[in-house]
């Protein structure tokens, strides 16, 4: 090799799923009917009217043009308008809302604009690896893990984290990969641990409309004061079923927020316009805090695939709950997660082991949710078999 990764690079931790990932490829290779719950993709596609609008705005050559790293002011606006029909939380679209190309660049941006290298960052174990990566590769600090176990449903225990020299705080509820949820009780308890340890919130509530059997995800935003302290990373990938238009936004805190559109401002610049504008319109097909149909009847479909996988994956001895939210059947499979996956594989259905999110994910194994039933019973069939 002529060039030595950055130091930085090399002290990504040893990719576990290589030994996988080549199972997968050689069985790809060889036409096999491989049955995929692993990534968190969504397969119901976004309603007609995004497409539309999408389809629309794209053929609009002034669509095309740069647009503001911070967001366009219409779109800021559309974020300003859905928080207050969906959470009732006032939000001031000029200084309170960025739009980010995808939630995901700005969950890992975010420490680079407020923490130095050497201070210290929250991590939920397990969680998506962003927050990890995006702190402690792109900027140094060290990570202080907060375990999130299944005999505290999945939250963290602030009364027992070591809290010096620590700054910022990642939490993400309805929560990848456990889909555990958060009551408002639990969040004002969150938001007075900010206060008294003058911590800086980044709550990731990427599928705070992905959620079933009557639970409604509160924004951070609705608890008092928590606009002193909390910024809010939304997304309108899972929301909108809108993952690789890359449009999501961060809210909240003016001086978060700030701190956020100037580290953008040097290496981005705004998601497409065609794009904001599609989003827009999806944002604006709330019309009050409950929503819309097609969002309602999308997780219908979810839920039809989590009753069925749950009530499966239980009548063959393996240990799960029906989640709350997200789209994930988090499952604990008594053995260590990647031997799990690999038997999985032997008869070509794909599940991503809980290691691969932090230690505390040791023993569990993520299902996504995002095929159809009819392949969730096939899959079933499969795994009774090696079970
Ligand atoms: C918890 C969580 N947050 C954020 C994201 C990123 O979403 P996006 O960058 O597509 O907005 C994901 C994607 O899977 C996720 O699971």
């Amino acid at each position: 090799m002529r060039w030595r990764k950055s130091s930085r690079l090399e002290k990504l931790p040893p990719y576990l799923f290589t030994e996988i990932e080549k199972i997968i490829t050689q069985k790809r290779k060889e036409r096999k009917d491989l049955i995929s719950f692993g990534v968190g993709d969504p397969d119901v596609p976004p309603p007609k009217f995004i497409l539309e609008a999408l389809a629309r705005e794209a053929l609009n050559p002034k669509n095309h043009n740069y647009s503001f790293s911070q967001g366009e002011e219409e779109f800021k606006r559309a974020v300003a308008e859905w928080y207050k029909k969906r959470f009732s939380v006032d939000l001031n679209p000029e200084t309170e809302v960025a739009a980010l190309i995808g939630s995901k660049e700005g969950l890992a941006n975010i420490s680079r604009a407020f923490l130095n290298p050497g201070e210290k960052v929250l991590v939920p174990d397990p969680a998506y690896p962003v927050y990890l990566n995006g702190a402690t590769l792109l900027n140094d600090n060290i990570p202080v893990f907060m375990p999130l176990l299944e005999e505290n449903n999945f939250l963290p225990k602030l009364n027992e984290l070591s809290m010096e020299n620590v700054k910022m705080m990642f939490l993400n509820y309805p929560n990848n990969p456990t889909g555990a949820v958060i009551s408002k009780e639990k969040l004002e308890e969150i938001v007075e641990f900010a206060k008294e340890n003058n911590l800086i919130i980044c709550y990731d509530n990427a599928y705070s409309e992905l959620t079933f059997d009557g639970y409604e995800a509160p924004s951070i935003l609705q608890i008092n004061d928590a606009k002193d302290y909390a910024v809010e990373f939304h997304s309108c990938s899972k929301t909108f079923s809108m993952t690789g238009d890359r449009i999501g936004f961060a809210v909240g805190n003016a001086e978060l927020i700030d701190g956020l559109i100037k580290v953008k401002s040097q290496i981005d610049s705004g998601p497409q316009l065609y794009i904001q504008k599609a989003a827009i319109k999806a944002l604006e097909s709330y019309t009050s805090n409950q929503p819309p149909s097609y969002i309602k009847e999308r997780n219908m479909i979810y839920k039809e695939r989590r009753d069925y996988l749950v009530k499966e994956l239980k009548s063959m001895g393996l240990k799960c709950d029906k989640p709350k939210g997200t789209f994930y059947v988090w499952t604990k499979c008594f053995e260590d997660s990647m031997s799990f996956v690999k038997k999985l594989l032997e008869v070509d259905v794909v599940a991503t082991p809980g290691v691969g999110f932090g230690k505390y994910g040791e023993g569990y194994v993520r299902f996504a949710l995002t095929i159809p039933l009819d392949k969730i019973k096939e899959a079933c069939e499969r795994i009774r078999k090696i079970l």
